[in-house]
């Protein structure tokens, strides 16, 4: 078995986030924005492999969000693409991103597996619950009352672990899911079991990734240091507190990177503000039905700002030594790894590869 590199020494492990969708993280006409290109994936995956990054990251997605890019409208579903890019990279890790709802857990268990043993232990899974509801529709699928996502989430995960661990045929009967004499060959080679990643951000998702999963993946807001190391402590204290387990935190993160502030900032007015898709980002700000919790005008447009430009993902833009006095800084205040995503990802790894990594390397937050 590979050694994973969510295992190594980093201080701050890195990874790339959304390479199977269209757009990535960017709501942009921009014509270098992100396009669905099997070779094109491959070929980002092993300059971020050759550049030491932990982790590939998909997103899971279905359906697009209308408007003139039709954003994320384009993916790869995410298990046969994790088993692509396992067979195609050399040491990075890998995960699916499975909706519990739509993959039964001995099929997505023996799809985990699989992927597994192809890529030799990189394997992990990242858990979602489903928060779209066209997006449920389109399967015919029911859309749970929110805080029973979680306890359908739980009962699913509880099979998944006993088909990678269980030694004998199993039985399971829930509340949502049965199943009876459960066979799962092989077993995981990561021992004990590939890593679990969950975003849930609510109270009841918190507390099911505090229970179950090893990678909380979190929304940070930009800007107030002492907050964000406040709220990562939490998420830890919580999961040991709750659950007695330790708990990594990441976040995501967009990156715009030039020779100089001023450069990067206009690169990120070109394609989040004069080439940003209006339509797609309200169709999925509506979707997500944020309007009604945030307190103001501003704040929403702000909220579709940083969407546009990235996911809602913290931002990293400037020069490379800006962008790695961020990373210490969020390393400093707990976070244990960030999923970045740029506009184009070939173009920005490559530089990263070339003029941030060494600065980090320099500040002993990486090797
Ligand atoms: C960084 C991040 C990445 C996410 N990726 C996905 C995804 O790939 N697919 C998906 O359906 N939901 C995704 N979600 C949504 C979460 O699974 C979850 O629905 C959301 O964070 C709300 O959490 P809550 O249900 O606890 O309120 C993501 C959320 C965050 C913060």
């Amino acid at each position: 078995m590979e050694a994973h590199r969510l295992d190594g020494d980093n201080r701050l492990k890195l990874g790339v986030f959304a390479l199977n969708c269209s757009g990535g993280c960017a709501i942009s006409s921009a014509p270098e924005a992100h396009a669905i290109e099997w070779r094109r994936n491959v070929a980002i995956a092993r300059e971020a492999d050759l550049g030491g990054f932990e982790l590939l990251v998909p997103i899971g997605r279905w359906r697009g969000f209308g408007g003139i890019t039709d954003y994320n409208g384009t993916n790869f579903e995410t298990f046969t693409w994790g088993a692509g890019m396992a067979q195609a990279t050399e040491c990075i890790g890998i995960m699916s991103t499975c909706h519990v709802g739509l993959i039964h857990p001995l099929v997505a268990a023996k799809q985990a597996v699989t992927i597994d043993h192809i890529s030799g232990g990189r394997y992990g899974l990242n858990i979602v619950c489903g928060w779209s509801k066209s997006e449920m529709d389109m399967f015919g699928a029911p859309m749970l009352p929110h805080d029973e996502r979680y306890d359908y989430a739980g009962e699913w995960i509880d099979i998944v672990r006993k088909a990678w661990t269980a030694q004998a045929p199993f039985d399971y009967e829930g509340r949502y899911l049965k199943v009876h004499q459960a066979v799962s060959w092989p077993k995981p080679l990561r021992q004990p079991m590939p890593p679990l990643m969950n975003a849930g951000g609510s109270p009841r998702g918190k507390r099911f990734c505090a229970e179950h999963c090893d990678i909380a993946f979190v929304l940070l807001e930009p800007g107030n240091m002492g907050s964000t190391r406040q709220r990562i402590a939490e998420y830890r204290s919580f999961a040991r507190e709750e659950f007695g387990r330790e708990m990594k935190v990441w976040a995501n993160g967009y990156v715009v990177q030039a020779d100089t502030q001023a450069r990067a900032d206009a690169a990120l007015h070109r394609y989040a503000i004069e080439l940003g898709d209006d339509v797609a980002v309200e169709n999925l700000a509506q979707e997500l039905g944020v309007a009604g919790k945030l307190p103001s005008r501003e704040a929403y447009e702000n909220f579709k700002f940083h969407f546009k430009a990235g996911a809602g993902g913290y931002p990293l833009v400037g020069t490379a030594q800006s962008i790695a006095d961020t990373l210490c800084g969020l390393a400093d205040a707990g976070l244990d790894g960030v999923l970045l995503s740029w506009l184009d990802y070939a173009e920005g790894i490559s530089a990263w590869n070339r003029t941030v990594s060494p600065l980090l390397k320099k500040s002993g937050l990486r090797a």
